[in-house]
């Protein structure tokens, strides 16, 4: 019978839910969901839940489960992950899959238990942890099978985390509760303070991924956005510059940049020589801001790139691992 079973990796972001069979992304879905307030009833999932965000009564709730990458509400976790598995297979109760599902790095046994039990609970015949920078590195094609140090940057929506890879396991590295949402709050607060018009959260990531960027850029766009008017509350439109979003987003880019520095000061000097030499990899939504890796560069004095597969490498990175478990066995959390 297990011969039957499929081999499930699944990236359980706060922002986005993907699950790899081997190397095809089969479910890529934001982390939502909209619920019956009065009976708890699940009335969407995905993306059909977050194109209701802001546009449905009170009677009502859209919701993330997920918060800075841990799981803020299990129950709801557990609804849309077997959603989302029932998705991969329609026979989910004859023909359970195994699955390897990430957890950010450095997360407490309690966080990283409900995980396991929640994707037991939503339809999984085996389930394994792994973190979410050694699925990113194995997504990636990072030689951590070498004792030669290789660095990887996973820059999420709730989450950022750092670290540096050899044999197999994470030598150091460091979680900062704080991604790509920080970032719009940046552009929330920045707008305010300037121009004393409120926008949303879902405008300013809009901004962010239009015109923003992490270092001044050679050509400037700007783009209208609708706001409302902090003194009389009406609705008004304003106009940002690239500049601005640099401006902008030069705090919470700073924390990220401080994050990756403490993990390199960490860091044995033998490993941080092949990693000047190797370069870091960027993954993650936010490693498609423009200028982060020139950002990343100038600010730690080692080159940064941006990796091909940066929104999927975790769920490939997961699904790849399953068969290496026994190579990986003593690197993954215990549950
Ligand atoms: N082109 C872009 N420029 C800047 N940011 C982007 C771009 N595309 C996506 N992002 C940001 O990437 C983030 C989502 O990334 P990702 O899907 O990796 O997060 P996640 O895995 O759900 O979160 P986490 O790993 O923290 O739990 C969002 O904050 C989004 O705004
Ligand atoms: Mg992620």
């Amino acid at each position: 019978m297990a011969g039957f079973s499929k081999d499930l990796g699944i990236d359980l972001g706060t922002m986005f839910t993907r699950i790899a069979d081997g190397t095809q992304i089969i479910v890529d879905e934001p982390t939502i969901v909209a619920i019956e307030v009065a009976d708890q009833k699940m009335v969407a999932v995905g993306k059909e839940a977050r194109d209701m965000y802001g546009r449905v009564p009170d009677t009502i709730e859209v919701a993330r489960p997920l918060q800075n990458g841990v799981i803020a509400d299990y129950e709801i976790t557990e609804t849309l992950l077997h959603v989302f598995l029932k998705r991969t297979s329609g026979l989910i109760r004859i023909f359970k899959p195994n699955v390897m599902i990430s957890v950010p790095y450095g997360v407490t046994s309690v966080e990283s238990r409900a995980v396991h039990e929640a994707v037991l609970q939503a339809g999984a015949r085996e389930a394994y942890l792994i973190q979410q920078p050694l699925a990113a590195a194995l997504g990636v094609d990072l030689p951590i099978n070498s004792p030669s140090g290789n660095m990887v940057i996973c820059l999420g929506g709730g989450s950022t985390q750092a670290a540096v890879l050899a044999m197999y396991g994470i030598v150091t590295a460091e979680t900062l509760r704080a991604g790509g949402m920080q970032l719009d709050e940046a552009i929330v607060t920045y707008v305010r303070r300037k121009y004393g018009v409120i926008i949303s959260e879902v405008t300013a990531e809009q901004l962010k991924i239009k015109i923003g960027a992490a270092v001044p850029q050679d050509t400037e766009q700007s783009m209208e956005v609708q706001g409302q008017d902090q003194v009389t509350g009406l609705p008004r439109p304003v106009t940002l510059t690239t500049s601005e979003m640099v401006e902008a987003l030069q705090e919470p880019l700073k924390q990220i940049a401080e994050t990756c520095r403490r993990v390199l000061e960490k860091t044995p000097p033998e490993l941080v020589s092949d990693i000047i030499d190797r370069g870091m990899a960027l993954t993650g939504g936010g490693a498609l801001l423009r200028g982060i890796d020139k950002l990343l560069t100038k600010t730690l004095g080692i080159p940064a790139y941006l990796v091909d597969n940066p929104l999927t490498c975790v769920a490939e990175g997961a699904a790849k691992a399953l068969p290496m478990y026994p190579h990986l066995r003593r690197s993954l959390p215990p549950v």
